[in-house]
């Protein structure tokens, strides 16, 4: 792989943006997966979509198919989907099973994901069924969202985003509706996405029917260690606003955005998987307080279908300008400090292909 001239600095002030053979290159999208993707956790589904004992949805977390079962005993589990056998893959899409019995030669699992039969092995020596269990993955249920992480030794959620949804917390989030979930797929590398949605000099230019009813001068950003939040009251309204009376959005590391938009209470969920370097899915998974969709709620879906689709067209413009050869490395302004956040972070988890270096000597 190669590693052109670049420049990086913790110093915002003096920071280039990351360099473009970052966002063009096939081989820094496996080290990416390899480093960021398979080490996060990433966003699988809803505590709601869990009724009753056998309910299960499928997931595909970094290129792994993920099964989530709801167990007889009401925990949410998940496993690899994928059978202990010889390795079919055991169930597609979602709904509700009493047992997993796999479609190659019929092994079945319970929902716990212990084996129960094994039909083919009668007269197998030293074959013990517990050694054939399905393959756990780490599952967190963070205020009803639920999020696997293919690092078994991750730290938890709560210990990695402490005080997330402080603004929000009270608005009991549990009694969220799913209402829809959406995909598009944008012509650009994952992280053009990210630096697009971590800051909003964009905002007036770019989505100028949002920013009409926004009160940009209270524009507030805040940076932690794995994530940050960006907010702003409606006009005419100040202080600490509710639900509803301005934008609340937070991001996690790497590439899970939960975002309160102004109008009726409201959470969309915005994930954005790599799909090759230069190819992203976006799935927008849009919560409401109520079953019924109101007026105003589908207003609000029809704003925010905008807002994405200028983000997506512009962030494919960018892609085209980082391709061209003509770019290396850009500047931040200082209202880009979440970009340059999530950019730190990036170097520090790529170092294997991207060693630090002072700004003042760049690398040949
Ligand atoms: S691969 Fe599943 S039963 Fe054979
Ligand atoms: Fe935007």
């Amino acid at each position: 792989m190669s590693q052109p001239e670049y420049r990086v600095s913790e110093n915002l002030s003096e920071a280039y943006t990351l360099p473009a053979w970052l966002y063009r290159d096939p081989e820094v999208l496996e080290v990416e997966k390899r480093e960021i993707f398979a080490k996060t956790w990433q966003y699988v589904g809803h505590t709601s979509q869990f009724k009753k004992p056998g309910d299960y949805l499928t997931a595909d977390v970094v290129d792994r198919p993920i099964i989530v079962m709801y167990g007889h005993d009401g925990e949410i589990r998940a496993f690899y989907n994928v059978c202990s056998h010889r390795a079919a893959k055991l169930v597609e899409g979602e709904g509700n099973k009493s047992i997993l019995t796999c479609p190659y030669h019929a092994w079945t699992y319970r929902l716990d994901g212990s084996l129960h039969r094994a039909p083919n092995m009668n007269g197998a020596e030293n074959f013990n069924p517990d050694d054939f269990c399905l393959k756990k993955v780490k599952l967190e249920i963070f205020e009803s969202f639920i999020f696997v992480n293919l690092d078994e030794n991750a730290q938890s959620m709560r210990t990695l985003f402490p005080n997330l949804f402080e603004h929000v917390r009270k608005y009991n989030l549990e009694n969220l509706k799913r209402v829809r979930v959406k995909e598009t797929i944008c012509r650009s590398n994952w992280k053009v996405g990210i630096d697009n949605y971590l800051e909003c000099d964009h905002c007036s230019i770019v989505h100028k029917s949002l920013v009409s009813k926004l009160d940009m001068k209270q524009y507030e950003m805040k940076i932690y260690e794995n994530y940050s939040y960006q907010g702003t009251p409606l006009k005419g309204v100040s202080g600490d606003f509710s639900l509803g009376q301005g934008g609340r959005y937070y991001w996690l590391y790497p590439n899970t955005w939960f975002s309160f938009d102004p109008g009726p209470a409201n959470l969309s969920i915005h994930q954005s998987i790599p799909i090759d370097y230069h190819t992203t899915k976006y799935v927008y998974t849009t919560f409401f307080m109520t079953d019924q969709l109101t007026k105003e709620e589908e207003e609000l879906m029809a704003i925010d279908e905008l807002v994405r689709k200028e983000d997506l067209e512009i962030c494919e413009v960018v892609q085209k300008g980082i391709e061209s050869g003509a770019y290396t490395q850009g500047r931040f302004s200082l209202t880009e400090n979440c970009v340059h956040h999530f950019q730190l972070r990036i170097q520090k988890d790529l170092a294997s292909i991207f060693p630090k270096l002072p700004v003042d000597s760049p690398s040949i």
